[in-house]
């Protein structure tokens, strides 16, 4: 498939061996982050505050409108037919009963639809936003059971339901590849990921491992899992003239009004996205066939569009987490050091996406192993397309790596926080590279203390309650920081000390204008009241992901490119008669509306007076942020230490979370109580992972079995118990702001960190998950 090619020459002005060499080796100073970031030193004392979200009030009182809450004039409702055979061709659809069907205004399918370019697969180009590459409802061919093969336009949605209900469907059935242990069978592909190869070699690491003192050699599963953010995907979208406009709920605005502009064949600027609030994104509120089924229908009609997924309809269309199937083998000598790290497997994805679960991820930068193999492999399936679902990698990744070294610890009798610390690295063990900043022991030691790991048993099966036995787990979290290339920025301030920051970023419930506000505010040197934050618009400057965690660095590192350009301006502005006249930027900074020399703030004017004697009554500047080359130079991860307590019933075996903390070093911490929350959310999703997620997937017919909220099981709040957050807030010199993503991190390791406390209670180690009460049944 040519898409791999195409991802690969995407990245390859940032991959190059040559370079990647050339920009390891370059000094400290060259790199964006090389000096640091002056906010890391001059505090006004907004960064860091809890303050609360700023569109809380929105939110609780229902004026914040969702994507799928514009009632736009003459709008239909979409309901969408789904196939039900995974592969093969359509040979009759008879939409007959449904066009005569009360309110409804016209069906369409791949006969009578517009003709589109297939969507650019994410990675594929800059701002590919598609889970697939597959075209949408252009041909007979069925590539997945649930997909999209016919859209029901009426004048209610119920109307559009019961008629879509109406359409019956005839296929010629191909012969579909659905089960993973048969694709096995026929062989596996070297998975690549972000254009290299997700395979990693240091020494002979199965040598090392035969002549290891203790070793252990385990394999670890992880089923299927689908997204389920509370808000279902939703879009409103209309035509006007030939400018499309899109109300949606996305984690990549401009990366999809680029996309579905190439779908439709128009100039990127005809197609707008707006997304002002998300309910919940993880990785899935990116392009999938409903934004442009509603956009190719509202074409087709003529009539602005409506279409809101069912929850069933997100299992059928929304790709989801594959599975795994993880071999981690550890070799140890007597003094508990690493000798063999191998970590290798299989995962599952389709022929249309470059997206292997990169479940290796983690241990590339874990521990420091005398040798190593780390290897993933794929076979491809016909199945609705794989996707990015929160830490895709480590979410997994962590399950297997950290439990294999609870097993080694309880080997070597040894504690296993301490093999741990034992077995830190000093630098990145895969790629050489000097850590940015990497505190995971301090995250070790205060979280280990607050949690009382000392009055952990070390041998299992020692304590109990009642009916209950009781024990406790650790592991490591960790997730990369990335800054993807594409962030720009607008500032305009004003005369009377008000700014507004334009960027197409995103707020998915994540606090991110909350905190953006608060960042503006003390780059600026300004009030809180006084800044406007403005995204969730394609129109905005920058292409900027809601993923990867790196959301904060990208705009971060946007808005410091665009305040020097403004203090510049403003400096040119000053003139010489201004008490800043004759400094260079770089000694600038803010305090109290207006600009100060960094190590003598006194020298001072105020911004009301620079622009007043300018005669402007506000200056507007944009630029675009550095290409992201610290992430060659320097190993960049946020580290965290996950601490579990369990409670598993003697009687059914229900296993019951009782205590949980996460120890955090993900850099300085912008707002204490979002991130509390990005961490706490994290953790409750690992809780999922660890004991309720799980697709069923119908291996003989390539159809998820429990498409709903009843039948595929995430935390309630009876699942979830106090969960304590606790952080080092030591800024990463390297960093906009000294931080690191928060948002991802606290999903890894908290399935490890659960299974290791189920085994200290009950003896028994689950290496498959979700840790299932009919796992630990006796016999
Ligand atoms: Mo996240 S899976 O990068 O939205």
């Amino acid at each position: 498939m040519s898409i791999v090619k195409d991802a690969k020459q995407a990245m390859q002005g940032l991959v190059q061996g040559a370079m990647a060499k050339a920009i390891a080796l370059a000094p400290d100073r060259w790199m964006p982050g090389g000096e640091p970031d002056t906010l890391i030193r001059h505090q006004h004392g907004h960064i860091g505050k809890p303050l609360s979200r700023i569109d809380g009030s929105l939110k609780v009182t229902g004026r914040a409108r969702f994507a799928a809450e514009f009632r736009l004039d003459g709008m239909v409702y979409a309901a969408l037919v789904h196939s039900t055979i995974a592969k093969g061709k359509i040979v009759r659809l008879d939409t007959a009963n449904a066009e005569a069907a009360t309110g409804v205004v016209a069906v369409m399918t791949h006969e009578n639809g517009p003709r589109l370019k297939p969507p650019p697969v994410f990675m594929s180009a800059a701002k590919a936003a598609g889970g697939d590459n597959w075209p949408v409802m252009q041909n007979a061919t069925v590539r997945w059971n649930g997909e999209p093969v016919a859209v029901v336009l009426a004048e209610t949605q119920e109307q559009a339901e019961h008629a879509a209900s109406l359409v019956t469907v005839q296929y010629d059935e191909g012969e579909a590849l659905t089960s993973f242990a048969e694709a096995i069978t026929k062989g596996t592909t070297p998975g690549e990921f972000m254009g290299g190869p997700l395979h990693d070699e240091k020494g002979d690491a199965e040598a090392a491992l035969g002549a290891a003192a203790t070793s252990i050699d385990s394999t670890y599963t992880t089923p299927r899992h689908n997204h389920n953010a509370i808000e279902l995907h939703g879009v409103t979208v209309a035509w006007q003239g030939d400018t499309l406009r899109i109300h949606d709920a996305s984690q990549l605005v401009a990366h999809t009004a680029w996309s579905i502009a190439q779908m439709f064949e128009l100039n990127e600027e005809q197609v707008i996205v707006t997304s002002p609030f998300v309910g919940g994104g993880f990785g899935g509120k990116c392009l999938w066939q409903h934004q442009v089924l509603a956009a190719a229908s509202s074409k087709f009609v003529g009539r602005p569009v409506r279409l809101v997924l069912s929850r069933e309809g997100v299992y059928r269309v929304v790709g989801g987490r594959s599975l795994t199937e993880q071999r981690v083998a550890l070799g140890a000598g007597a003094d508990g050091k690493l000798a063999a790290l191998i970590h290798s497997g299989i995962t599952a994805k389709i022929d249309g996406n470059v997206m292997p679960e990169p479940f290796i991820m983690p241990t590339r930068s874990a521990y420091a192993s005398k040798s190593l193999l780390l290897d993933v492999q794929t076979v491809e399936l016909d199945m609705l397309a794989n996707t990015f679902m929160r830490a895709p990698g480590e979410a997994v990744g962590t399950f297997a790596l950290e439990c294999a070294m609870d097993e080694l610890a309880e080997k070597l009798g040894m504690d296993p926080i301490e093999l741990r610390l034992l077995n830190e690295p000093d630098k990145d063990p895969s790629s050489g590279l000097p850590f940015s900043a990497r505190h995971i022991d301090e995250a070790w030691r205060t979280g280990a203390e607050k949690f009382g790991w000392d009055r952990r048993k070390a041998a299992p099966r020692n304590r109990q309650d009642g009916e209950w036995l009781v024990g406790m787990g650790c592991a490591t979290a960790t997730y990369p920081y990335y800054r993807m290339p594409g962030g720009a920025a607008r500032i305009t301030l004003a005369a009377d000390g008000t700014a507004s920051i334009d960027i197409a970023a995103h707020e998915m419930g994540m606090g991110t204008a909350t905190a953006q506000t608060q960042i503006s505010a003390e780059r600026l040197g300004l009030p809180l009241d006084a800044i406007t934050f403005n995204y969730g618009d394609s129109t905005l400057p920058g292409v900027v992901l809601a993923g990867g965690s790196q959301q904060t660095a990208a705009i971060g590192a946007s808005v410091i490119a665009a305040y020097r350009v403004l203090v510049k301006e403003l400096l040119r502005l000053a003139g010489n008669d201004s008490p800043l006249a004759g400094l260079k930027p770089d000694e600038i900074a803010s305090r109290d509306g207006g600009l100060c020399k960094f190590d003598e703030q006194e020298k001072f004017e105020s911004y009301a007076s620079i622009l007043g004697r300018a005669q402007r009554s506000a200056i507007c500047v944009e630029a675009v942020a550095p290409d992201p080359l610290e992430t060659m130079h320097w190993s960049m991860h946020s580290h965290g230490a996950m601490f579990a307590e369990v409670r598993v019933n003697l009687v059914t075996c229900e296993v019951r979370v009782s205590r949980f903390l996460g120890s955090f070093d993900c850099g300085r911490i912008m707002n204490a109580k979002t991130a509390a929350s990005q961490f706490r959310g994290g953790i409750i999703m690992g809780l999922g992972l660890a004991l309720f997620e799980e697709t069923q997937f119908d291996e003989r017919k390539g159809r998820v079995m429990n498409p709903s909220l009843a039948e595929y099981h995430i935390p309630v709040h009876m699942d979830v118990p106090e969960i304590e957050v606790m952080w080092t807030d030591i800024p990463d010199p390297h960093t906009p702001m000294g931080a690191r993503g928060v948002g991802e991190i606290g999903i890894t390791g908290t399935a490890a960190a659960v299974a290791n406390a189920v085994y200290n209670a009950t003896g028994k180690r689950i290496r498959d998950l979700p840790i299932t009460l009919d796992k630990l049944l006796p016999g």
